[in-house]
């Protein structure tokens, strides 16, 4: 990133309490999510290998400030983007700066409201928000972005969900912004949806008749069980990350691994017993919503 870039964003962050910045804010309607304050480009660093971004990501800041995560996504692997910001001098600031880096055409900036704004075609969601809002966003972020889509949080984890991974790291020039200078990044895989019942169908040798499968998926755990007769064999090790599925399950005294992948209303796979290997099938038995 150009060095006039870089300044002129350093210049912005130590205005960040000016009213004249703050206009656009209103803090009565209970959206502001956080003040501007630019991650520190090292971290920038992080937050994007953290994310893994690829060419044909489609990265989302929600609360984009001067655009750098997008910014730069776009200019070192290629990727498009989409910053959404309420203050508008920083959505023109962000503009200007992806023409400076030759980006334009790969990234938009948006003036407005990340709490309404569409996010379901991001790959790849940055945040750097308050606790509270980054918290109020979990809802939204697991029913609307597709199954994989990675997100990776600045400082504040997406409670109550587990991260799928965690990166500490020490950063001098944070101490001034938060007092310290001990810096966490979150990263999360978006699952796919799988609360509900479901048929599921085994190989004959394995079960003669489908059986029900009963998933209870929430953003800190996901359990299930199957049905047989009156009682409930709990799904062993039940783990989704993105599309995949993987479970356990002790039936007729056979233990059965279950591998497979989540396509909205379906699901298909491989499962293993000891002495049997063949595909499992499993559909919703009401439609999911989209
Ligand atoms: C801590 S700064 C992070 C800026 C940028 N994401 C970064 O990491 O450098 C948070 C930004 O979110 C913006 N913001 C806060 N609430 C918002 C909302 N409801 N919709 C859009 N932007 C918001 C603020 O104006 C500020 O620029």
């Amino acid at each position: 990133m150009n060095s006039s870039f870089r300044r002129a964003a350093a210049v912005l962050a130590l205005c960040a309490a000016a009213p004249a910045l703050a206009q656009d804010l209103d803090d009565s309607k209970d959206n502001v999510a956080g003040p501007y304050v630019p991650t520190p480009w090292v971290i920038v660093d992080e937050m994007l290998k953290l994310a893994d971004i690829r060419g044909e990501d489609v990265v989302y800041d929600l609360g984009s400030g001067d655009g750098r995560l997008v910014i730069t996504a776009a200019k070192r692997f290629g990727a498009r983007g989409v910053g959404i910001e309420l203050q508008t001098e920083l959505v023109e600031m962000a503009r200007i700066g992806a023409k400076h880096e030759g980006v334009a055409d790969r990234v938009k900036f948006v003036q407005g409201d990340l709490f309404q704004a569409d996010i379901r075609s991001a790959s790849v969601v940055v945040l750097y928000l308050l606790p509270h809002y980054v918290t109020r966003l979990v809802p939204r972020l697991r029913a609307e972005l597709s199954p994989g889509t990675r997100i990776v949080s600045h400082d504040y984890p997406l409670a109550p969900w587990p991260p799928d991974k965690e990166l500490s790291m020490d950063v001098p020039e944070k101490e001034m912004i938060s007092g310290t200078s001990w810096t966490r990044l979150y990263y999360y895989v978006v699952p796919a949806r799988v609360h509900g019942a479901w048929e599921l169908t085994l190989p004959q040798a394995l079960a003669s008749a489908p059986l029900v499968m009963q998933i209870t998926q929430e953003p800190h755990a996901v359990g299930g069980f199957v049905r047989d007769g009156g009682a409930e064999l709990t799904l062993r090790d039940l783990a989704v990350r993105g599309e995949q599925v993987r479970f356990g399950l002790l039936y007729k005294g056979r233990l059965m691994a279950f591998e497979g992948t989540v396509a909205g209303d379906a699901m298909t796979g491989e499962v293993r017993a000891r002495d049997q290997r063949g595909p499992w099938t499993a559909r919703h038995r009401a439609p999911l919503p989209r």
